[in-house]
C-alpha cells in the first residue's frame, strides 16, 4: 500500500525521503518519487519501479533542498507508470502532493477543474489534489489573505473539503518554503519531532531511526510542520495543543539483525514477541488483568453475542479465539471478514460485544467494520500491534499486542500474539463470567505462559521443514486439512503458502474433504495434515488415509503419537491445550511457506500484488 514520507529541517532532504521510503517498502508499492524545494522551485524525481531506482534518476544528486516529500505508489487509479507516480504538482507546478488512499470523487472534480482551464496528465485520483489547492489558492475565499501560509492552509480545507474518499496528504509550495502542510481523514499519518527538524510519514518505522517522539495525526486534522514548530488545526481551522507519545520500539528492531528476510526474522521472535503479549497481564494463581481495559460484570452478563472482525491474517487468528472464547465464556461467537461485514447488515445490537482484530490498525475495511458497530450501539473492543492506529482511536476498548513492528508483508509473529492476546481476553472473560471450571483456566494459563519455550523448541530444530520444502517447492496445487483449531490453523497454512511460494493451495475441514475436494486428489498431489486435538486424532487419520490411498504424498504436523505411519513427513510439535495449538502447530507451517519461497527464488518480504496494510477498501 502506498507510503508517504516528508522532512523539513536543516539538511539535504533527498537521502532522509530515500532512505525512509525504502524503510516503507514493506508495505508493498509499483512506484517511487520525492519532491523537494530547491531555490524556490519544486524538483519532482519520480518514476515507476523500485525506491533505489530514484538513485538513478537524472538530477537527484543536484537536489540540495531542506524541505521534501516522498511516496511510494501501489497503484489503484491508473497502471504503475511515470506520469501517474507521486508527488503530483498542479498545472503551474506551484503546489506539489503526495496522498495516500483513494477520492471516490475524483472523475467529477476532474471535470469542474477542466471546466475552469485545468489540464490533467495522469490517470490519477491524486492529480485533482494539487489542482484543487492551485484554483482555491487563487479563487477561493482565502486568495483575499495576504500572509502565504494562511492562505495554504486555507486552500488546502477548501480543497479537502470537496474530497469524498480516504486521505493523508502531504502539501509543499515555493510560495511557502518553510512549511509542510498535511491531513488526513481514514489513513494513517504521523509527524517525528526531532531537534531543528521534523519528519513525517504513514508508518512508524520509516523515521524510527531519527525520533521515538510522535504526533499521531487525527482524521480531520491539520498540521503546519516547519523546523522548529507544529502546529495543529482542527477542520475549521481552529489551532489546538496535541500531546506527543514516545514509542519505545527499537530502531534496530525494525532491521533484519542478519537474517536474510524480515518475515525469517519475524518468524524466530515470535517466542519474545509472545512473551511480550503475554506481559504482565497474569500469573499463576492471580486474576487476569489488563492495564488499558476493564470490563464489569454486570456489562459482560448481558452481552449475548460476540463478533470478531478482522481480515486475512487476523481474520485466521479470530477464528481460534471464536472457538477459546466459546469454550471458555460459553458466549456465541461468530467470526466475519470485515469486507462482507460491513455491507451484510449484520445483526447486532447493544449487547453485542464486536472485537476488531488488525495489526496495522489501519486496514479501511475493519475500521469501517468498526464504525458501522458503534452506530449500530454495540461496544467495541480492538486489538492492534500498532499504538494509536486508527482501530484503537475508534473503538471503545483497546488492547495491544505488543509484538514489535511487523515488516514482512505476509504476517507471522501478529498472527501468534493476536491468538495469545484474545486467549488472554477470554480467560479475563472467563474470570469475570464464572462461568467456566477454576481448574480449567488455570490449567490453560499454565499452557500459554509455557507456550513461548515450546515456540522456541520448534525453532531449534527446522531441518526436516527445508527437507520437505526442497521436495515440494516446484508444485502447483497443495491442500491442507484439519479438523477444529486444527481447520483454523490450516487455512493459515495455505494462506501463508499462497501469499509468498504463489503455489495455488486450498485448506479444508478434514471432514469436509469427501464432499468434493477429494475429486482432485490424485497420485502424488502434496497434503499436509495437522493433528493437535486428542479428541480428533482418529477421525483426522481417517480423513487423511482417504488421501494416502489415492496416492497423495503427506507431511503431518502432530503433537500426538499417531497409531500408523504411512505419511511420508512428520514434524512432531510440543503439546499444549487443544485451544491454542494453533500457535505452535502455525510454526512449521510459516517455515514451509517460507522455504519452499526460498528455493523458487522469490521475494519473500515483498511478494508480488500484495501490501503489508490495506488502507483502500
Ligand atoms: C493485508 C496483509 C495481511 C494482513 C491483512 C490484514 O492483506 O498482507 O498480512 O493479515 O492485510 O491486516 P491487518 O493490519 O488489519 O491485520
Amino acid at each position: 500500500m502506498c507510503g508517504i514520507v516528508g522532512y523539513i529541517g536543516t539538511k539535504k532532504a533527498t537521502p532522509i525521503l530515500v532512505d525512509g521510503l525504502l524503510c516503507l517498502e514493506y508495505r508493498g508499492y509499483d512506484s517511487a518519487g520525492i519532491a523537494t524545494l530547491e531555490k524556490n522551485e519544486i524538483k519532482v524525481m519520480k518514476d515507476k519501479g523500485r525506491v533505489n531506482n530514484l538513485y538513478n534518476l537524472d538530477g537527484i544528486n543536484t537536489l540540495e533542498g531542506t524541505v521534501g516529500i516522498a511516496h511510494t505508489r501501489w497503484a489503484t487509479h491508473g497502471k504503475p507508470s511515470k506520469e501517474n507516480s507521486h508527488p503530483h504538482t498542479d498545472n503551474s507546478n506551484t503546489f506539489a502532493v503526495v496522498h495516500n488512499g483513494i477520492i471516490e470523487n475524483y472523475l467529477d472534480l476532474r471535470t469542474f477543474l477542466s471546466s475552469k482551464g485545468y489540464t490533467f496528465f495522469s490517470q490519477t485520483d491524486t492529480e485533482v489534489i494539487p489542482n484543487l489547492i492551485h484554483y482555491y489558492f487563487y479563487n477561493g475565499s482565502v486568495s483575499v489573505l495576504n500572509d502565504n501560509k494562511e492562505k495554504l492552509l486555507g486552500a488546502v480545507k477548501l480543497a479537502i473539503q470537496d474530497l469524498k474518499g480516504s486521505y493523508a496528504i502531504e502539501v509543499i509550495s515555493p510560495l511557502c518554503p518553510n512549511e509542510i502542510i498535511v491531513v488526513r481523514k481514514d489513513s494513517p499519518l504521523v509527524i517525528g519531532k526531532g531537534e531543528n527538524e521534523n519528519y513525517i510519514a504513514s508508518d512508524i518505522p520509516a523515521i524510527l531511526k531519527y525520533t521515538k517522539n510522535f504526533y499521531l495525526l487525527d482524521d480531520n486534522e491539520f498540521a503546519v510542520v516547519s523546523t522548529n514548530t507544529i502546529s495543529f488545526f482542527d477542520n475549521t481551522l481552529e489551532e489546538h495543543n496535541k500531546t506527543i507519545k514516545n514509542i519505545d520500539w527499537d530502531a534496530n528492531a525494525a532491521g533484519k539483525e542478519g537474517f536474510d528476510d524480515y518475515m525469517l526474522k519475524e518468524i524466530f521472535e515470535q517466542p519474545t514477541a509472545i512473551r511480550e503479549t503475554i506481559g504482565s497481564r497474569f500469573s499463576l494463581g492471580e486474576k487476569c488483568s489488563f492495564d488499558d481495559i476493564e470490563i464489569s460484570k454486570e456489562y459482560l452478563n448481558n452481552v449475548n453475542k460476540i463478533y470478531i472482525v478482522a481480515c486475512g491474517t487476523a481474520m485466521h487468528a479470530g477464528l481460534t479465539g471464536k472457538t477459546i472464547l466459546e469454550n471458555l465464556c460459553q458466549i456465541p461467537t461468530v467470526v466475519d471478514i470485515a469486507s462482507e461485514f460491513r455491507y451484510r447488515n449484520p445483526l447486532i445490537d447493544e449487547q453485542t460485544l464486536c472485537i476488531y482484530i488488525s495489526q496495522s490498525g489501519e486496514t479501511a475495511d475493519t475500521i469501517a467494520a468498526l464504525k458501522l458497530a458503534k452506530q449500530k450501539g454495540a461496544k467495541t473492543l480492538a486489538i492492534s500491534n500498532v499504538i494509536g492506529s486508527s482501530i484503537t482511536r475508534e473503538a471503545d476498548y483497546s488492547i495491544y499486542t505488543h509484538a514489535g513492528p511487523e515488516i514482512a508483508v505476509a504476517s507471522t509473529k501478529a498472527y501468534s500474539s493476536q491468538v495469545v492476546l484474545i486467549a488472554i481476553l477470554a480467560v479475563y472473560f472467563a474470570e469475570i463470567l464464572e462461568r467456566c471450571d477454576k481448574k480449567i483456566i488455570e490449567r490453560l494459563k499454565e499452557d500459554i505462559i509455557d507456550l513461548p519455550s515450546k515456540v522456541e523448541k520448534i525453532l531449534d530444530d527446522t531441518e526436516i521443514i527445508k527437507e520437505f520444502a526442497k521436495k515440494v517447492y516446484t508444485e502447483k496445487d497443495m491442500f491442507f486439512l484439519g479438523r477444529g483449531t486444527d481447520y483454523n490453523v490450516a487455512l493459515e497454512g495455505s494462506l501463508k503458502l499462497k501469499e509468498i511460494s504463489y503455489i495455488h493451495s486450498e485448506a479444508y475441514a478434514a471432514g469436509e474433504l469427501k464432499h468434493g475436494p477429494i475429486a482432485l486428489i490424485e497420485n502424488d498431489v502434496t497434503v499436509i495434515g495437522i493433528i493437535t486435538d486428542s479428541n480428533l486424532v482418529e477421525k483426522s487419520i481417517s480423513n487423511i488415509q482417504e488421501v494416502v490411498t489415492r496416492g497423495a504424498k503427506t507431511l503431518i504436523i502432530t503433537n500426538q503419537i499417531l497409531p500408523n505411519s504411512n505419511f511420508d513427513f512428520i514434524i512432531n510439535i510440543p503439546k499444549t491445550n487443544f485451544l491454542i495449538s494453533p500457535i505452535l502447530s502455525v510454526i512449521p507451517m510459516q517455515l514451509i511457506a517460507y522455504y519452499i519461497a526460498k528455493f523458487k527464488g522469490l521475494d519473500v518480504d515483498k511478494p508480488r500484488n500484495l501490501a503489508k496494510s490495506v488502507t483502500v477498501e
